[in-house]
């Protein structure tokens, strides 16, 4: 966000504009938090966080029959919105993690890249969730078809395994960094930029991603049948998959600390299984290198689960 604030400043400072989804969540430094949907953890922080603008989020599911008219609604406001000279739009690809696994469509990212950039904004891809294979392509932004000015990554980076975040820029904006003038240098870094370690660890990530592509590709039809059965539970509403992400929902609240959540986590840990609902959003992301087996057991684990809840 500030490389493409600093660049607005300098290029078209009337852009003063900054817009993000309902639901998003970027993290919990203070202009992430300004992007991400206010709540519960930005609240002690509310004085402290820049306006945003913000629009809705059509989420979708399997069989969800208002699909059309969410993205709609969603796409109006964006255009809405847009008239405001704007620096940046700013989602993540294909699936809100922390907000509640929301899943929406290739055809509608598709259509906020088009009307972004139309309106002279730059686009944001936030992809530290589902950057490297977790959507089921090595980039969320692949599978849906757009290109950001710039993306975000971290945790899949290094498979998890050691701290480090990366900022990819187009060529064109990076291009508008280099040059001798103070405003166009980012002055901006950290005390462990480039860690050797991370690094190594990063690059041994990718060799392995390389080399096995179809841990990723092919983890979306490996869930789908499990997925399939526990989505004919009583309880289970809203399913929905992506690459290796399956999510449902349970009847209750979304919120963070809703009872049911804490007692699905409670009952699965009796399986013999660590997961971490969002409130009545129960998911499975587990890590690329699961095997047939594994898998099996995790949904055995959360139909037992289902069973023994008291509801
Ligand atoms: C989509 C997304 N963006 C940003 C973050 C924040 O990353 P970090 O904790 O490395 O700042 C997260 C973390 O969960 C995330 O899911």
């Amino acid at each position: 966000l500030k490389m493409a604030w600093q660049h607005c400043q300098r290029e078209a400072p009337e852009r003063q504009q900054v817009i993000a989804f309902d639901g998003a969540y970027h993290g919990d430094t203070f202009g992430a938090m300004a992007l991400g949907e206010r709540g519960l953890f930005s609240a002690p922080f509310e004085p402290l966080l820049f306006a945003v603008a913000r629009a809705p989020w059509p989420a979708t599911w399997w069989g969800d029959g208002e699909i059309e008219q969410k993205e709609a609604q969603a796409l109006q406001r964006l255009d809405e919105l847009l008239q405001t000279p704007t620096a940046a739009v700013i989602f993540e690809p294909l699936l809100q993690g922390a907000g509640g696994m929301a899943m929406v469509r290739e055809t509608f990212l598709q259509a906020v890249e088009q009307r972004a950039h139309a309106a002279g904004a730059l686009v944001i891809a936030d992809e530290v969730l589902t950057g490297f294979g977790r959507s089921g392509s090595l980039f969320a932004c692949h599978r849906a078809g757009i290109a950001p000015d710039i993306v975000s990554l971290s945790k899949g980076l290094t498979a998890g395994f050691l701290p480090m975040g990366v900022t990819l820029a187009s060529e064109a904006l990076y291009q508008s960094f280099v040059g001798p003038e103070p405003d166009r240098t980012f002055f901006h870094g950290h005390s462990f930029t480039a860690n050797p370690l991370g690094c190594a660890a990063a690059v041994a990530s990718l060799e392995l991603l390389e080399r096995e592509p179809q841990r990723y590709t092919s983890i979306e039809a490996r869930h789908r049948p499990h997925l399939e059965h526990l989505a004919e539970h009583r309880l289970v509403t809203k399913p929905r998959l992506l690459g290796g992400i399956a999510a449902f929902e349970l009847p209750g609240d979304s919120g963070y600390l809703q009872p049911i959540g804490l007692e699905v986590q409670r009952l699965a840990l009796e399986q013999g299984l660590f997961i971490r609902p969002l409130g009545s959003v129960v998911y499975l992301m587990p890590p690329l290198g699961i095997n047939d087996g594994e898998l099996a057991q995790c949904y055995a684990s959360l139909q037992a689960v289902l069973d023994a809840l008291p509801l």
